[in-house]
């Protein structure tokens, strides 16, 4: 049996810029009514081009933003930041990892508070437990204790995603929302870190909503594919439906524009076996 761990339905979300004098009101209808389900211990990949709404997505599911409509359910619990402040408990159970580590790392703190800060918010815990998961953390990511007093700006770009997600991980979340987590880095660190993402996803039974817009990424990594243009899902299915039997224009036209690739040489190119 297959569970389903999210349910999206009929999400909306409208950016409305305010006018002025010389300017009208805009809204950008970011998110035109979509719904999808995440199954458990799945990767689901969200693709489409640059303003397609998926960073907007990203936010919603993780309770950073509120929909303008429609509903979604976590682990079979309606939720509705418009209509109730989340609790921890709620908050807790989906985790975001953004592109660029360093943006979302505080460069002032050292690792091990970063790691604990969720923690400190969240939890009861005295500081030698809340230490020790984080010693233990840093060890699931391939870190070293040594790093726990270190600074962000201390760190390579693979290493601080790393950090990213043994922060995303601490609370033991159920989901993982990665949005375009390792875009920004060389190929060779890519596949370091999507082997542990790998690896992480096994050990922690986690479903993973996996935004990339590279489509040889998602071919390597990706249980389910959805296809997204303009705020709306035009595809979605298994990966290799997407890949060798696209039914929509737009990932078709996607697909073309990726260099024609199998799973094997996507493996061979990201150096791993
Ligand atoms: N805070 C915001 N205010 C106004 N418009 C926004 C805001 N955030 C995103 N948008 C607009 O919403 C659309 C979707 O953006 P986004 O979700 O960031 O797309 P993606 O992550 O796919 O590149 C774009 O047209 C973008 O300009
Ligand atoms: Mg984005």
């Amino acid at each position: 049996m297959s569970n389903v761990i999210l349910k999206a339905s009929n999400i909306y979300r409208d950016y409305v810029t305010k006018g002025s004098m010389f300017k009208k009101t805009d809204v950008v209808q970011a998110l035109k009514g979509i719904s999808f389900d995440v199954i458990e211990g799945e990767t689901l990949a969200v693709v489409g081009e640059s303003g397609c709404g998926k960073s907007t997505l990203a936010r919603i599911l993780t309770l950073i933003d509120a929909q303008t409509a429609g509903e979604l359910e976590i682990e079979g619990t309606d939720i509705n930041i418009n209509v109730q402040k989340p609790t921890s408990e709620m908050r807790q159970r989906v985790q975001i990892v953004f592109q660029n580590p360093y943006g979302s790392l505080n460069p002032r703190q050292k690792v091990g508070e970063i790691l604990e800060e969720p923690l400190v918010i969240n939890t009861n815990m005295r500081s030698d437990e809340r230490r020790k998961l984080a010693m233990e953390m840093l060890a699931k990511v391939g870190l070293e204790p040594v790093h726990y007093g270190r600074y962000p700006h201390m760190f390579s770009g693979g290493q601080r995603q790393r950090i990213a997600i043994a922060r995303a991980l601490i609370l033991r979340p159920k989901i993982l929302v990665l949005d375009e987590p390792v875009s920004a880095l060389d190929l060779s660190v890519q596949a370091q870190i999507l082997n542990l993402l790998a690896d992480l996803q096994d050990e922690f039974n986690l479903s993973y909503i996996f935004i990339s817009h590279d489509l040889s990424v998602v071919k390597y990594i990706a249980d389910r594919v959805m296809v997204m243009y303009f705020g709306e899902i035009v595809e979605q299915n298994t990966r290799e439906e997407i890949f060798t039997n696209p039914q929509h224009d737009y990932t078709k036209t996607l697909l073309a524009a990726t260099p024609r690739a199998t799973v094997e040489s996507i493996k061979k190119r990201l150096g791993v076996a």
